[in-house]
């Protein structure tokens, strides 16, 4: 019987190395970052590793940190005070306001960041939903024309990319629409496949944005669905996205898989959501698993199904061991 030695190809380190076939860079991560209104000092969010809560001061002090170890790329998600919640979320579109006011320091401060402002109602609304309600229900069609306003709010402001997250239906082509009629040629990145996910648990004492009352499984995809998600990705496209998301990115490696092969031409972001993230903290905090290699082994996954960019909390942990390697 002849067969094939694999062996040779695993037999140290050095030879792993040469072997690999996909790698990771610092240039593809996306981080995270929370503003929050009302604070006077950064504070730790529970139970999330590693995230604050910021003041537009220790934001600006976070992206120097960050840009010192190669991080060029944030995602800003802003948490107004409580009074600054309300029914219809005027304040997400307010001039000045948190993220607006973010967006601009961090343009001015440092120039050469690329700043992508998450595009949703959820942490605005007294309810915690990511659309306005009549009755308890999503209206998308008022929703999506608040989400042009918000996104306009961030233009305006030198966002780079406006993220929307909310899942409304046409809110890419809204988006597209009045930033078009405003005179912004910002971009959008997409949340084109996200999923109604019970992963979603860390952001939302992040964020602020616990749903009061149900769910998000009417407007975000159900997890059995696979025609849907590679339909809403196409939807985005053609409404005028110019990158797309897949999100969560660990649970749904196949959906980044799919967004790569059908629609090669167009970056693909996965987002290593937050409940993904503190799974395997957990895992490693009980001595289950070693913390960074379970860390490499999901961003490694994630980048060989296809995606472009990784959104992930954990980018400091890896650009840093990056940086080690390289120097
Ligand atoms: C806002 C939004 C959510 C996340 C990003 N934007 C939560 C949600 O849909 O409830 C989740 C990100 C994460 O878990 O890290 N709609």
């Amino acid at each position: 019987m002849e067969y094939k030695r694999y062996h040779p190809y695993r037999l140290n380190e050095e030879v792993r190395n040469r072997n690999a076939e996909v790698h990771l860079h610092v240039s593809d991560f996306i981080y995270p970052l929370f503003v929050r209104e009302g604070i006077s000092q950064k504070v730790p969010v529970e139970d999330f590793c590693g995230v604050y809560h910021h003041t537009l001061e220790t934001l600006v002090e976070e992206v120097e940190r960050k840009l010192s170890l190669g991080i060029d790329k944030f995602l800003l998600f802003g948490i107004p005070s409580d009074e600054n919640k309300s029914e219809l979320a005027e304040y997400a579109y307010a001039e000045g306001n948190i993220v607006y006011r973010s967006v601009r320091r961090l343009k001015e401060v440092f120039p050469e960041v690329t700043l992508f402002t998450d595009v949703c109602l959820c942490s605005y609304t007294t309810h915690g939903h990511c659309g306005i309600l009549v009755e308890d229900s999503i209206n998308n069609d008022a929703t999506i024309e608040i989400l042009g306003k918000v996104a306009t709010c961030h233009a305006a402001a030198g966002a780079d990319f406006v993220a929307p997250s909310a899942m409304m239906d046409g809110q890419v082509w809204a988006i597209r629409q009045m930033l078009n009629r405003e005179g912004y040629n910002t971009k959008i990145l997409a949340y084109a496949a996200k999923y109604a996910s019970a992963f979603y648990g860390p952001f939302r004492t992040a964020a602020i944005s616990k749903p009061a009352f149900g769910d998000r499984k009417s407007y975000q995809l159900d997890c059995r669905t696979i025609s849907q998600g590679i339909s809403e990705i196409e939807s985005d496209i053609a409404e005028g996205a110019d990158w797309i998301m897949i999100k969560p990115a660990h649970t749904y490696l196949d959906m980044i898989l799919r967004a790569k092969q059908l629609f090669p031409k167009t970056p693909v972001a996965g987002y290593h959501v937050s409940g993904e993230y503190m799974m395997l903290n957990l895992l490693s905090s009980k001595g289950l698993a070693d913390w960074q290699s379970v860390l490499w082994e999901v961003h490694y996954a994630i980048k060989r199904s296809g995606a472009d960019y990784i959104i992930s909390y954990a980018a400091p942990l890896l650009a840093q061991k990056l940086q080690n390697n390289t120097n």
